[in-house]
């Protein structure tokens, strides 16, 4: 786990994301930018559904030796892909999940409407991921100005992402919230992988120390999508047959 390492630890923000996205074995899902796969590995052994591993950064070689050592070839398949060119039929799976990885392609609006085309009708999508409690109207809050990124304007709060998914009216949000105790999964994760690494009390580690869980923590957000395009009239569509 540690050497594979990308982020807070995929694992168990794959198993806060199955609280709420029931998991049978023999469905099929997508994970989203697996990354290491280490989240795919993980769903297949815990809950027997069949994983379709896509990354950009990870070369599917390598997810395969990962998968043939947790003895998961022909469940977990690696397939090598960007987001905005998926190789799948519409409507092939019964799960959409991304851990970690959802906002670096998905804070476009248009994006879902391309993306939710690929899990059945009625069937749900889960993201966790990086987030700020709430949305901060410019520059991110004092006490983390030394540590800010450029590129976490891509973080974003659970609000947020509740209305950037239902006002296309493609899905219903069933949860939207931030994983109780988040921000201390992440920080304990990273302290264990920067003593592995060596290198303890690295920058990722001090800003996680200094905001003690204030502003940052792991957004998680389920919705369902729906059987027909919600609007204000029928601001709820009908959902799917087990419904
Ligand atoms: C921080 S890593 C997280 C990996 C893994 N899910 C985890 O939690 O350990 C983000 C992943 O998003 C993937 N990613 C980023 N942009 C992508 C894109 N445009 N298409 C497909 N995958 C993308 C990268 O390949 C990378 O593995």
């Amino acid at each position: 786990m540690v050497d594979n390492a990308m982020g807070p630890n995929p694992v168990w923000q794959a198993e806060a994301l199955a609280e709420f996205l029931p998991l049978e074995p023999g469905m099929r899902v997508l994970d989203m930018g697996c990354g290491t796969a280490l989240s795919s590995i993980f769903l297949a052994k815990e809950f027997g559904v069949e994983v379709w591993a896509t990354d950009l950064w990870i070369r599917p070689e390598e997810n395969l030796r990962r998968v043939a050592e947790a003895e998961l070839e022909g469940q977990v398949h690696p397939v090598h892909a960007e987001a905005h060119g998926l190789p799948y039929a519409e409507e092939f799976f019964d799960a959409l999940v991304s851990i970690g990885a959802y906002h670096y392609f998905g804070t476009d609006d248009l994006y879902l409407g391309y993306y939710a085309r690929f899990v059945k009708r009625g069937g749900r999508l889960g993201i966790v991921l990086p987030g700020p409690a709430e949305e901060y109207e410019t520059l991110p809050p004092p006490h983390l100005a030394q540590y800010w990124k450029w590129d976490f304007c891509a973080w974003h709060s659970p609000a947020w992402w509740r209305r950037h998914w239902e006002k296309t009216g493609l899905v219903t949000v069933e949860v939207a919230d931030r994983l109780p105790h988040g921000w201390h999964d992440w920080l304990r994760w990273n302290d264990v992988c920067d003593e592995d690494r060596g290198t303890p009390g690295r920058e990722e580690a001090q800003m996680l120390h200094a905001d003690r869980g204030r502003t940052l923590g792991l957004t998680r957000v389920v919705a369902r999508r729906n059987t027909v395009l919600a609007t204000s009239e029928n601001p709820v569509s009908p959902q799917a047959p087990d419904a």
